[in-house]
């Protein structure tokens, strides 16, 4: 038997202020994204701002049906519309946020296993990390360097890839 230890390693802000002017502007950008959030069903709002290498900015919101399972996450909505319009565009940072009608949120939302298991898609695709920068209204924030450092079990088969 051998026992394994993984580390994760990520960043540690108190405030949006600490980061740096592209990431807190990329934050912002994820804030906006709040707004066209369609969850009636859950009154969560999340909104995703990607980067792109070109320093095009796509926002993502999540987006509910009355069939719960048809609707999608915000990073998954971004990450499409990124895969289906700016395939050649490289994502350098992808900053995601949440906002609750019923509560407040104190610690930043962290992405749901289906959402990191697209992003870990992008990656390969890409052939780079994505800085995942993840924060909400009152709480600290949390950067980290490609989906590995939160799913470090993530599915990949080499022999899978096209
Ligand atoms: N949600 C996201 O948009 N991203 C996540 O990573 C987790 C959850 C959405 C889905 C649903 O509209 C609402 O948050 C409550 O689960």
């Amino acid at each position: 038997m051998t026992e394994h230890e993984i580390k994760i390693n990520f960043k540690e802000y108190d405030t949006l202020n600490d980061l740096s002017a592209p990431e807190r502007n990329l934050c912002l950008e994820a804030v906006k994204a709040l707004a066209n959030s369609h969850s009636p069903y859950s009154k969560f709002k999340v909104g995703t701002a990607l980067r792109l290498q070109s320093g095009k900015i796509i926002h993502g919101s999540n987006q509910e049906n009355i069939a719960y399972p048809s609707g999608l996450c915000a990073e998954r909505v971004a990450l499409f519309y990124w895969g289906a319009n700016h395939p050649h565009d490289p994502i350098v940072a992808m900053a995601t946020t949440a906002k609750a009608e019923d509560f407040e949120i104190l610690k930043p939302v962290v992405s749901c296993g289906a959402c990191l298991q697209v992003l870990a898609e992008v990656e390969k695709k890409q052939n780079k990390p994505v800085e995942v920068i993840l924060f909400c209204e009152n709480g600290p924030v949390w950067t980290m360097k490609g989906v590995e450092s939160f799913l470090p079990f993530l599915f990949f088969e080499h022999n899978l890839i096209a």
